[in-house]
């Protein structure tokens, strides 16, 4: 018996992440090298022709998982009969633009796209936002999704964080990737997010034992936060164009994580609901326990110490206040 199609709806699908994502999508990875993907490609309607190109490229590919390829500016098209949907496509802040325009315009965006999802989607879709700001963004979509499509459905992705820290500390350590267990993001895909390395072990041992100097434990409540934090502007700063194949990268393990389980902790942007204090409504990086098929469980009962309760807060504030202006930007 050959096993079902997976829809998967990219929005953005002409952009840059796009490009280096697509081919993830159908390398088996996430989804099964049996399984075809038909691919719902949306953009803007000045990117169609760059768009159209996309898919003559993924023709190319010659890949056995390759079904049907839409390109589309509707995104009532986009959305229909969608199993998993990436949201990639979001307004850029531009020069001289305000936060709250952005935040507007954004959240009129994924406003339309929750909407459209619940009406088009499949009620079991499952949306990962990506766009910026993209634990926001997600908060919108939620909201505008439910009661159809629900809560726990709609994540935002953290993972390229996540990443960033596993690879410095296995860096600092010279261990094997692999090895570096229990390290996390809490809060915003932001430069308040909170990169925690306390819980992490490295081929089973402490990071404290593994990483024993002076100027390692310095490191890691110093240049190590810093440096995942800021990590995103020093690529811009140094390519004039954001992180793409490292964000294409980090969708598909968040993807392959969430839909066939995972055997550690990974950081993903959820719906709060309530663990470790955080607001309600909020959707904030947590240490998730992937089980599969979509499922998983905020990690609970870890200690906080005044530290990291600071650093937790913080960002859970900003998150806060970004929502409260996305909604008062958008009722105005
Ligand atoms: P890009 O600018 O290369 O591509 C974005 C695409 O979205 C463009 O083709 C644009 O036409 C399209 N688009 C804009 N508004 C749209 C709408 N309403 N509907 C459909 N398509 C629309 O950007 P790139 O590099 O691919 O990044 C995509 C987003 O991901 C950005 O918002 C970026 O800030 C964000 N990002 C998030 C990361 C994360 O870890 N959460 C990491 C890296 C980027």
């Amino acid at each position: 018996m050959s096993a079902p199609d997976v829809t998967v709806a990219v929005t953005g699908a002409a952009g840059q992440i796009a490009y280096s994502l697509l081919p993830r999508l159908l390398d088996g990875t996430i989804f099964g090298a049996r399984v075809k993907v038909n691919l719902h490609l949306l953009d803007v309607t000045p990117a169609l022709e760059a768009l159209g190109g996309v898919k003559l490229e993924l023709e190319d590919l010659r890949l056995p998982t390759l079904g049907r390829v839409l390109t589309t500016d509707d995104q009532e098209t986009a959305f229909t009969g969608a199993d998993v949907a990436v949201m990639l496509g979001a307004f850029p802040r531009k020069d001289g633009m305000e936060r709250a325009d952005l935040l507007k315009k954004n959240c009129h965006i994924f406003a339309e796209a929750g909407k459209s999802l619940a009406r088009v989607g499949k009620p079991t879709c499952k949306v990962l936002v990506v766009g910026n700001p993209a634990n926001t963004n997600a908060a919108i979509l939620a909201r505008n999704a439910a009661p159809t499509i629900p809560a726990q459905n709609v994540t935002a992705l953290t993972r390229l964080d996540h990443n960033r820290l596993n690879s410095q500390l296995a860096l600092r350590a010279g261990a094997r990737l692999d090895d570096v267990r229990h390290a996390v993001i809490w809060g915003n895909h932001s430069s308040t997010q909170f990169p925690d390395a306390s819980r992490a072990t490295i081929a089973g041992t402490p990071v404290g034992e593994a990483l024993p100097s002076a100027d390692d434990t310095a490191w890691l409540r110093g240049d190590l936060i810093a440096c995942v934090q800021k990590r995103g502007a020093a690529i811009i700063k140094a390519r004039k164009l954001s992180s793409a194949m490292s964000a294409a990268k980090a969708i598909s393990d968040h993807l392959h994580d969430l839909l066939n389980g995972a055997d550690d902790w990974v950081s993903m942007g959820v719906a709060s609901d309530g663990s470790y204090g955080v607001q309600p409504g909020l959707v904030y990086s947590f240490p998730c326990a992937c089980t599969g098929g979509g499922a998983f469980q905020i990690v609970q009962g870890l200690e906080i110490d005044d530290y990291s309760r600071g650093m937790m807060k913080a960002t859970e504030d900003e998150l806060a206040a970004e929502l409260q202006d996305a909604l008062a930007a958008a009722a105005e």
